[in-house]
């Protein structure tokens, strides 16, 4: 798996490109600057970057180091910093309860992994923090089989339903299914089908 993302990352261009997940931009606006942010599997910084640009404290990881490098040279062109760990999920280390909010962008696991990594995740966040998550619906796999740029996985268990993900982040949170237009960088582009969740925070859309 590391082999295959390193791999991924180690062109110049940027696979998810250098924005933001659109989503993810207009929720943060909600945020308190100085919050503490996890970016689970963040691949090549694109969001951890930008909450550093709005004055959060961005702390990041995943599995690539090649990740991890444009991540840094994407901090190094907005003059920010952010903190970027590389190792999976479950061995990396950072306090229970230590994070204001954490971000989910297309984090997409096996079913097992799935349910340790959310368990793992969940349990890093302080009571009353807050979640933004965005990933591939399983209804994105035949709009995925009619336009492979659109990209994600292409098996059912990658893949999130709302059910699924209420157990996996709680009843409280706002979730919900939306067919949009994706333009991110090489392999999202095109009409997706994505599920969107907040926690925490203010409801509208
Ligand atoms: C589809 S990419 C999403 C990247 C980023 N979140 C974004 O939205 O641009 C999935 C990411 O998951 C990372 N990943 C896969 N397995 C992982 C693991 N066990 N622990 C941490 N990261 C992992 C990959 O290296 C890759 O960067």
């Amino acid at each position: 798996m590391k082999a295959f993302w390193d791999e991924c990352y180690k062109n110049e261009e940027f696979a998810y490109g250098t924005e933001p997940n659109q989503f993810f931009k207009f929720q943060l606006k909600k945020v308190p600057e100085g919050s503490k942010i996890l970016f689970p599997a963040d691949g090549e910084g694109r969001n951890s970057v930008y909450a550093a640009t709005q004055n959060m404290n961005s702390v990041a990881f995943d599995i690539s180091t090649s990740g991890r490098e444009k991540a840094y040279k994407l901090a190094k062109t907005y003059n920010v910093n952010i903190d970027y760990q590389v190792g999976s999920f479950d061995e990396i280390k950072f306090e229970d309860k230590s994070f204001d909010g954490i971000v989910f962008s297309y984090t997409h696991f096996p079913k097992g992994v799935k349910d340790s990594f959310f368990q793992k995740m969940m349990s890093k966040l302080k009571t009353n923090g807050w979640i933004i998550f965005e990933c591939f619906s399983v209804k994105n796999i035949p709009l995925r089989e009619q336009n492979p740029k659109i990209g994600g996985p292409l098996e059912e268990e990658l893949l999130y339903t709302i059910d699924e993900l209420e157990k996996l982040i709680g009843k409280e949170a706002k979730i919900w299914e939306e067919l949009t237009e994706l333009n991110e960088g090489l392999y999202h582009v095109g009409k997706g089908c994505v599920i969107r969740a907040i926690k925490g925070l203010p409801n509208d859309q």
